[in-house]
């Protein structure tokens, strides 16, 4: 079988801690030696490589995930989420902890995310299973992850896969990205990641599209404001609509599955840009990164 798409990102367990603290100065703080009621508490599963695949699934793509979990209650969860939204597994179950998230969201629905990386990190080659598929979608890891991610791109570049990327900031500010940046075809950064990534604080779009393969596209993300892209000809903005922000935890992964579903079935940018947004939409609405994804069959 040949998917349609596999991501290969982290799979954790989110746990959602809402607690009606204030935010002071930038800062949720937590006063040392209180007890602090937590109003809510949930959980689900997140972490990008989970994420943007529900997402694909869901869309009617046949989608394989790459990810690490251990042997612990919370690494078969993850298997057993896959396996009900129909998607196949091609990494490995493994010695060590599944990743873990702590989201403490503010009073005024901001959050700050404590995240442990456990068997994230630590994702070989020898991990993933054999596969074929037609695009693959990165998003970020480190460590042992990154360089297999690496490895993976020159191998299946060869063979004509085409790449998406979705790099958060700490990869960006951390690590050498040029070599794979240069064999994507859509890359997706919000607008500080833009920033980062150029160097630059204008022109971010043209900046953008100079590190990517060779007819790319280059989108850029920026929270409620335009959503703007350029594949070299033509650039393309996107404003979206006020809505009544729930959790927004996901959306970046929500939009970026979006656009690169809309381009993997031939939809056009404009198209591709609308279906994005509303998938991140759709996620802002509800808490969690992944309930409220949309259920349409593109193909
Ligand atoms: N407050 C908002 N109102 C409406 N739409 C929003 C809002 N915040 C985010 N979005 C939607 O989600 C998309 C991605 O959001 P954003 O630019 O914050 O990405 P991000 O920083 O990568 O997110 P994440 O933290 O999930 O990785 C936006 O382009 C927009 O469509
Ligand atoms: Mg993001």
């Amino acid at each position: 079988m040949k998917f349609d798409v596999v991501t290969f990102g982290s799979a954790v367990v989110d746990v959602f801690v809402n607690t009606d603290v204030a935010e002071k100065r930038n800062l949720i703080a937590y006063p040392i030696g209180e007890k602090i009621l937590i109003k809510d508490l949930k959980f689900d599963i997140g972490g990008g490589g989970t994420n943007t695949a529900v997402a694909f699934s869901r869309l009617g793509l046949k989608t394989g995930c790459i990810c690490k979990v251990g042997k612990d209650e919370q690494g078969r969860s993850i298997l057993k989420l896959l396996k009900k939204e129909k998607i196949k597994f091609l990494g490995k179950e493994g010695e060590g902890k599944t990743g873990y998230s702590i989201i403490l969201d503010s009073k005024e629905k901001n959050r700050t995310i404590l995240t442990y990386k456990g068997v994230n990190d630590k994702i070989s080659l020898k991990d993933i299973k054999k596969f074929k598929t037609k695009w693959l979608y990165l998003s970020s890891l480190l460590g042992k992850s990154l360089e297999s991610q690496k490895r993976l791109v020159y191998l299946l570049k060869k063979r004509g896969v085409k790449i998406a990327f979705n790099p958060s900031s700490y990869l960006i500010k951390k690590e050498n990205l040029q070599r794979i940046l240069k064999l994507t075809d859509i890359l997706i950064l919000n607008k500080e990641e833009a920033k980062m990534l150029t160097k630059k604080r204008e022109n971010l779009l043209e900046n953008l599209y100079e590190l990517i393969a060779e007819e790319g596209i280059g989108i850029i993300t920026d929270k409620n404001r335009k959503i703007e892209a350029y594949d070299g000809k033509k650039k393309y903005s996107l404003k979206p609509n006020k809505i009544k922000v729930v959790e927004r935890t996901g959306a970046g992964d929500a939009f970026a599955a979006g656009f690169v579903a809309g381009q993997i079935v031939g939809k056009s940018i404009e198209e591709s840009l609308s279906l994005g947004l509303r998938e991140s939409e759709s996620v802002i609405r509800y808490f969690g990164a992944k309930n409220n994804l949309l259920r349409i069959k593109l193909k």
